[in-house]
């Protein structure tokens, strides 16, 4: 692996996932593949899992590791070309990229769209410039439109908790399960980012084609996601119909890809309870994090015991540190 971009730098899911799961089970296998390596972790907005679990990962590897908060700490950063920079910036990413590439040999960008301008967000500009000028292996940490760690843990957390047995005449007989997995659109007071349902979205349609699951979305009219994250996705309007027989329900607020960056929808209706999850096969329940109480999710849901979202925070430094040992292994 050189980049960890998207979904689109990684063949075969099973085995990345298999993988992830022999360095969860032996952490420390690796100790020495990363020694005398700097990571350096580059954050331009907050962060707290992808910050501790990437530098957890990283750690694990026998890495150094240094982390810049670029928005508290940093030069406020010129991307644009051919400016003048007589204005409120004071650096060019050209300088700052390149230096910072100079000091690490793998670096980890997270870097939220704006949110204004979805040409310029979908572009990935700021990324690809940052990706372009450090010169080195880069993983995102989020970038305007993907969210790869996470989708890559919640994808570890979704097969981890699938059964590969079942009892057949009281003997335990190898199955290939094939779960039900559902994205549901939730409320929220603040326009998000589309960054972490396309990325899921992506990863999901991915796993779908290759025979590890089937795949649903479910959002009010308006949150349709960009098209090219929701490639062979079942997409309906009807929560309900989406979460039946659900075995995993992926629950995540979004503003609106169309109206860009707009809330089109307030009001409680669509978050998920435990009333509306009877109809599921016993889904178990999966957020990013952060999530806001009993507005985006309900807290019998959170805290009862189908939740999955602390085994899902916990798997991001194994999603973290098999990207890293896959990079490190091709430098
Ligand atoms: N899920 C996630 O990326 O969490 P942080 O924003 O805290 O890193």
């Amino acid at each position: 692996m050189k980049n960890f971009f998207s979904v689109a730098d990684v063949d075969n899911l099973s085995t990345i996932v298999q993988e992830a799961l022999e360095l969860k089970a032996n952490p420390n296998a690796f100790r020495s593949l990363g020694q005398y390596k700097m990571l350096g972790l580059v954050f331009l907005n907050p962060s707290l899992r992808t910050r501790l679990s990437t530098q957890k990962a990283a750690l694990n590897l026998g890495m150094d590791v240094m982390v810049m908060n670029m928005d508290k700490d940093g030069w406020a950063l010129e991307t644009r070309d051919g400016v003048v920079m007589d204005g409120t910036t004071v650096e060019h990413i050209r300088e700052a990229a390149a230096v910072m590439g100079e000091y690490c040999a793998i670096l980890g960008l997270r870097s939220f769209p704006s949110l204004k301008d979805r040409k310029e967000d979908y572009s990935e500009d700021l990324f690809n410039k940052f990706s372009s000028y450090c010169k080195k292996p880069l993983i995102s940490l989020e970038s305007a439109t993907r969210h790869p760690l996470q989708s890559l843990t919640d994808l570890i957390t979704i097969l981890e908790n699938t059964p590969s047995t079942q009892e057949v005449d009281g003997q335990s007989v190898s199955v290939r399960a094939k779960p039900k997995v559902v994205l549901t659109w939730a409320p929220h007071v603040k326009a998000l980012p589309q960054a972490v349902p396309n990325s899921f979205a992506e990863w999901m349609c991915k796993a779908q084609e290759q025979g590890l699951l089937d795949f649903t979305i479910t959002h009010p009219a308006g949150y349709e996601l960009d098209e090219q994250f929701t490639q062979g996705a079942t997409i309906t309007g009807n929560q309900n119909e989406a979460l039946s027989n659900a075995d995993f329900v992926y629950v995540k607020n979004w503003s609106s890809y169309q109206e860009y960056g707009k809330i089109l929808v307030t009001g409680r209706e669509w978050m998920p309870t435990p009333e509306k999850l009877k109809v599921t096969n016993r889904a178990k329940i999966m957020h990013c994090l952060p999530v806001r109480r009993d507005l985006e999710l309900s807290s019998a849901l959170l805290d009862g015991p189908d939740s999955l979202v602390i085994q899902e925070a916990s798997n991001r430094v194994w999603a973290a540190q098999v990207v890293l040992k896959r990079i490190l292994e091709n430098l």
